[in-house]
């Protein structure tokens, strides 16, 4: 019965003390200890000959034994699996990662970079405007009294419309408002252009939409010509769309321009032979233009008897649809990712 005793105190210290030079220690612990022929299984089978007033006793020392093996082998397990981790990266570094979606910029944003780039060339700069005007800018100034009945050209959005002299507002229905701002500054000689966004009150269909971008150019110094305005507007669509492309100009009427032209260029669907874009004509009409009217730099504070200048705008959408071949204008504001995505920077 004793030797029971110390047998079960030396398996508890060996419990204790246990270490294995062995690879899988947990399982060596396991068959020494707690196997079916294992020393507790060993004691147990010991028990028979513990008189039975002591079995009790001698009974809870085992199970306490098995218990204390048992933690230990749990113990022994864990710390395995956590070293097997360790060995094992988690992550495969060498995986090819997810490619995230490149976004490209919109065609509008490409053209009027381009447009912006050709007129750099030359010397113009970036002017830019309030989206909101009030009524000297996009209109009085520009040779537009009220009940001009050119104002009807352009269906304005006002924003808040005066009955009792006030102050009128509105969207701007053109750039040419930013003409008159830079005018305004008094610093001359001006080379400028102003793109941007326009808003006109029409009916959307495939030809027209209630905003959409411009951009307006302007020339003001001494001895300026109409042949100055013919060759930067030459030089602008050869960058633009080629050396194939033809021009002309045919006489038209602005208000804030004398002369005013329209300028044309030879289709680039049909090359000159007539389809239905060009409406069989051989010919789209791209800008205005002409020479500021002297009225225009008076109401603007620029000697007309010394200074001319010249002027011009164009629809960038326009220019858009001509260079890739787009024929519905609204499909550039519905957010299309399958049409958006065909654009890339460099086109
Ligand atoms: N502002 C005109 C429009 O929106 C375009 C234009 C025509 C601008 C002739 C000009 C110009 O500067 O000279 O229809």
């Amino acid at each position: 019965m004793n030797h029971l005793l110390e047998e079960i105190e030396k398996s508890r210290e060996d419990i204790r003390n246990f270490s294995s030079p062995e690879k899988d220690a947990a399982e060596a612990f396991r068959i020494r200890f707690l196997g079916s022929r294992g020393s507790i299984k060993n004691l147990m089978g010991e028990m028979k000959t513990v008189p039975s007033e002591k079995r009790r006793e001698v009974g809870q020392l085992l199970n306490e034994l098995k218990i204390i093996a048992e933690t230990k082998l749990e113990e022994l397990r864990g710390h395995a699996g956590e070293s097997d981790q360790a060995k094992q990266p988690q992550i495969d570094a060498t995986l090819p990662g997810e490619l995230l979606p490149l976004g490209s910029h919109h065609p509008i944003t490409i053209v009027r970079n381009k447009i912006v780039s050709i007129f750099r060339q030359l010397g113009f700069a970036v002017a830019e405007g309030p989206e909101i005007e009030d009524d000297w800018h996009n209109f009085t100034a520009l040779n537009l009294p009220e009940d001009h009945p050119a104002r009807d050209m352009q269906d304005t959005f006002y924003v808040s419309h005066s009955t009792s002299g006030g102050e009128d507002w509105m969207l701007r229905t053109h750039t040419s408002s930013v003409q008159v701002r830079e005018m305004e500054k008094g610093k001359l000689p001006i080379r400028i252009i102003c793109p941007g966004r326009v808003y006109r009150n029409e009916t959307i269909s495939a030809r027209a939409h209630c905003f959409f971008h411009q951009v307006e150019g302007l020339y003001i110094n001494t001895d300026v010509s109409f042949a100055d305005l013919k060759q930067t507007l030459y030089f602008f669509v050869q960058e633009m769309f080629g050396d194939s492309v033809k021009i002309r100009f045919r006489p038209s009427y602005f208000p804030f321009t004398e002369p005013s032209a329209e300028m044309d260029i030879s289709c680039l669907i049909c090359g000159g032979k007539g389809c239905s874009v060009c409406k069989q004509t051989g010919w789209v009409e791209i800008l205005g233009c002409g020479m500021v009217h002297p009225k225009v730099l008076e109401n603007c504070g620029i000697d007309s008897n010394r200074y001319t200048g010249f002027a011009f705008g164009m629809g960038i959408e326009r220019i858009a649809m001509l260079k890739y071949q787009i024929r519905d204008l609204r499909i550039f504001s519905e957010n299309d990712l399958r049409f958006l995505k065909q654009f890339t920077s460099a086109t």
